[in-house]
């Protein structure tokens, strides 16, 4: 006898996003992101801000994802969430409604790590897409985080390697604000940067000890660059964007294939799983498709929709809890800062 589907909502506010999914099993039947455009004139993340437009969106958004799955409340197996990290103004808006909606209900609740499920989004079953098998290397590189990750099991996992100060996804957007790109600028760099010359402008490489990453005095570089340059030139930025756009996009790809190398001699492991919101980065996408003829490695780029922010590989992790009985009560609080 087949066993009965298992469907879960997942809700997921970290940030800036409200983000609904349900899944059936490993397979997604809904994905809804509603953006938060109200930031994009703060050049950044305003956090009371998030949190007002959370509360905004979130039954909208869930009521969508459900319509869109054509699943009623009744049929759902468990509710998952996002606990952190995050913002916890907004953090709170999607547990609060987790908890009392599996509680009305009456269906587990799980509460899911953020980083977790960008690790785990590679196990969403999507046709074209092939699962990395136990154990691999995962990169996780996002708005918040720049991790390099041994992942033994769906619950096991060793951070080898993370930044010492800015995230990846801090380097794009700070250098694109310096460029004087809206915020989030990390898609802008990425689009202008498929029209440069990545070598046209030499920027150095951090010298950080072992695989841990260093990006704040990249940023400092291209800010002196940038103010040196357009004292001599006013029109500097607007007659080379491009061409500075693909150096810095090229400088940071250079310096996280330069870890990934050591993260591969060292560990001995060539399978390389990426996650988080820069992976959706055009010139990181080509560079690791070509270092699987280069080196021999095979990588694993997420659907597009499942690198940024999303439901979806929330909705996964609670799969995989749901299938483990890791269930959690309403007493779980939710944490602006977690352990991996
Ligand atoms: O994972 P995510 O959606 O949110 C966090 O958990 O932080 O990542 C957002 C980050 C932002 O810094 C954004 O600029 C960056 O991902 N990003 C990109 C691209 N798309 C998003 N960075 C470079 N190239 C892109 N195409
Ligand atoms: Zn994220």
């Amino acid at each position: 006898m087949t066993k009965p589907p298992i469907y879960i909502l997942a809700i997921e506010s970290s940030c800036d996003d409200t983000a609904a999914a349900v899944l059936e099993n490993n397979k997604v039947l809904s994905n809804i992101v509603a953006r938060q455009s109200i930031h994009d004139e703060y050049g950044g993340v305003v956090p009371e801000l998030a949190s007002r437009a959370h509360q905004q969106n979130i039954v909208p958004v869930i009521d969508v994802a459900l319509k869109k799955a054509n699943i009623t409340k009744s049929q759902l197996s468990g509710i998952a969430f996002t606990q952190g990290p995050g913002l916890m103004g907004s953090l709170l808006v999607g547990s609060s409604f987790a908890k009392s909606m599996a509680m009305a209900l009456n269906i587990p609740l799980m509460a899911v790590h953020h980083m977790h499920a960008h690790v785990l989004a590679h196990f969403i079953d999507e046709e074209g897409f092939d699962k990395p098998v136990f154990p691999f290397l995962a990169m996780t590189i996002s708005g918040g985080h720049t991790q390099i990750i041994k992942v033994k099991s769906f619950f096991e996992m060793e951070i080898i390697g993370e930044t010492t100060d800015d995230a990846v996804g801090e380097a794009f957007d700070k250098s694109a604000k310096i460029l004087g790109l809206p915020y989030p600028g990390g898609p802008l760099i990425d689009k202008y940067a498929q029209e440069g010359n990545p070598k046209a402008f030499q920027f150095t490489k951090p010298k950080v000890d072992g695989l841990n990453f260093s990006f704040s005095g990249l940023k400092t570089q291209i800010l002196y660059f940038v103010q040196k340059n357009v004292a001599l030139n006013p029109n500097f930025i607007e007659e080379n964007r491009n061409d500075i756009c693909a150096s810095i996009q090229h400088t940071i790809i250079q310096i996280i294939m330069d870890k990934l190398k050591m993260a591969v001699a060292e560990t001995g492991m060539t399978q390389i799983a990426i996650g988080g919101g820069v992976s959706a980065n055009s010139g990181i996408r080509n560079t690791l498709k070509e270092a699987e003829a280069k080196y021999g490695w095979k990588t694993f780029v997420p659907k597009f929709e499942y690198t940024t922010d999303n439901a979806a590989m929330i909705g996964i992790v609670g799969y995989h809890k749901f299938l483990e009985n890791q269930f959690n009560d309403a007493s779980v609080v939710s944490k602006a800062r977690i352990e991996f």
